[in-house]
């Protein structure tokens, strides 16, 4: 163990490491929408490096038991209540990479979608905190810390203090991390009160109500120990009316327990080096591979064989979060005035979809719109583009342009959370940089950072070096972990 954990833990009348469990909607490799699953699958092995036994307890979605349903052990099951109707909980249990996960089954609720939208999704994840905080006691495990993460979760502190007071979920204590502020779960407290029986007392701008909802985020942030986002420059954002949607009062009373930890990236996942979806690897000193995944990347998505073109890619949820309002704004002036060829792997809203396939019709063979999830493909776009485009209006952290500096596919960011944390910009007065970037919220600013990337894809000498320096950062999970240890310690 550390020095430093065993004299933390020495001045708690401790020896031994915490033990946390960690409750999310979704865990990589077995779930996916987006960050999240990628940050609750690589956590708790690097957790488990520094002596935690961090175990994760997650929804048994469809996607998880069609693929695993031979691999998975059944627990026990038990009944809970929501309203007044009783409903099945099976706990099963999963070896994967290493750590132990619980999943929650129950197909009414995990029978199809991971987020079903809407009051259906706000019954999913209010049956799974209820399932949760009941299978706690039963799991033979006995957990210091629960983590939640993001609203599907946060009510989790609020029963354990309102509902089972002196037992032992009341104890534990609750560190909650906020992914995406932008999503809260926000529902009619009628409806909230319905399932979770919540008392009315409650259903005060001191605890759950905000803005005449029952806010789960907001609970979370009341009842939680202690309150982290995934990257230092957003935990100052929130704390601002532009960035918190409404939650900066909340989030400056409880200043004092609110830090930002960076994520990390699963670096064996995510390897040029060793990546078995590659026809060719590659690592920072031979980069010929880079160039075959270039060529592969353009026949496989029907663009011009040419190696000399500079691809800039987008891997991404096509919301306004990303930036996407941006892209569209300028991307026939970019299209028509610069020979480059786009290549985006994303799915989300309509009118952006709309957008990009409109966009691959007018410019074919230059510009690629798969509008799907594709992980393998993921993986061929990171290698194969020479610059990833991440125009974020806001971003807690982003994991997406980490990956694409593995892969040597230069960044090209706003400055704003996580990825003003992570992508240095390129000087070219000492070469130093891993990418480019822009401060304001601009079509034409992004516009100016695309064109100043261009430029050095003219010069090889500059290329070479600048994805030197981002293939040569190291974005693992260690550090992290150790921050989320000191938290769990702290918290003790
Ligand atoms: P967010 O969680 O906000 O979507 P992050 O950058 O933190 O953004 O994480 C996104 C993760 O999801 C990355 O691992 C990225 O590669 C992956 N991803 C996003 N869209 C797709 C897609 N259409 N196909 C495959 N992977 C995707
Ligand atoms: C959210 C954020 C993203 C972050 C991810 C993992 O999806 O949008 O910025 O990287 O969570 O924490």
């Amino acid at each position: 163990m550390k020095k430093e954990f065993r004299e933390m833990l020495k001045e708690r009348g401790r020896t031994e490491m915490p033990k946390v469990l960690l409750a999310a909607a979704e865990c990589a490799p077995l779930s996916k929408t987006g960050g999240l699953a990628d940050v609750v699958g690589t956590l708790p092995q690097d957790l488990a490096k520094l002596g935690i036994d961090a175990r994760v307890i997650t929804p048994y979605h469809k996607v998880i038991k069609d693929k695993y349903r031979d691999k998975v052990e059944h627990l026990f099951d038990f009944e809970v209540l929501l309203g007044w109707v009783k409903e099945y909980v099976g706990i099963e249990r999963l070896e994967v990479n290493g750590i132990t996960v619980y999943l929650v089954d129950n197909e009414k609720y995990f029978g199809d979608k991971i987020y079903r939208g809407g009051e259906p999704e706000g019954q999913q994840y209010m049956y799974f905190c209820r399932a949760v905080i009941e299978a706690v006691p039963l799991l033979g495990f006995d957990p210091d810390v629960i983590h939640c993460n993001d609203w599907h979760t946060s009510i989790i502190p609020m029963l354990a203090h309102t509902q089972y007071i002196g037992s032992m979920q009341d104890s534990i204590k609750y560190l909650l991390t906020i992914h995406n502020i932008a999503f809260q779960g926000k529902f009619g407290f009628d409806f909230v009160h319905g399932l979770l029986g919540i008392d009315p007392g409650y259903y005060t701008y001191e605890y759950l109500e905000h803005n005449g909802c029952a806010n789960f985020l907001k609970a979370g942030c009341v009842f939680s120990d202690r309150i982290n986002t995934v990257s230092p420059s957003y935990a100052g954002e929130i704390r601002t009316p532009y960035y918190a949607e409404g939650l900066d009062g909340i989030l400056n009373a409880r200043g004092a327990v609110l830090t930002g930890i960076i994520n990390g990236i699963d670096k064996v996942a995510f390897n040029p080096h060793s990546d078995p979806s590659l026809p060719a690897r590659y690592d920072r000193g031979h980069l010929k591979g880079k160039a075959k995944c270039k060529a592969e990347l353009q026949a496989k998505m029907g663009l011009e064989q040419r190696p000399d073109v500079p691809l800039v890619a987008m891997v991404t949820r096509m919301t306004e979060q990303k930036g996407f309002d941006l892209v569209a704004y300028i991307l026939d002036e970019l299209m028509n005035t610069e020979d480059i060829q786009f290549m985006l792997l994303g799915t989300g809203d309509a009118r952006f979809e709309d957008f990009m396939r409109g966009a691959e019709s007018r410019f074919p063979g230059r510009l690629c719109a798969y509008l799907g999830y594709s992980e393998e493909l993921s993986h061929l776009v990171y290698a194969g583009s020479d610059f990833f485009l991440m125009p974020s209006r806001f971003e807690p952290c982003g994991l997406s342009q980490m990956i694409a500096m593995r892969y040597g596919s230069l960044p090209i960011v706003r400055e704003t959370g996580g990825l003003k944390d992570t992508v240095m910009p390129y000087n070219k007065y000492t070469g130093e940089g891993t990418g480019f970037s822009f401060a304001n919220y601009n079509a034409h600013e992004m516009l100016d950072a695309i064109r100043k990337a261009l430029e050095c894809y003219k010069d090889e000498e500059t290329m070479q070096g600048l994805i030197g320096n981002a293939m040569k950062e190291d974005f693992g999970f260690e550090r992290s972990a150790l921050d989320y240890a000191r938290h769990y310690i702290w918290m003790l």
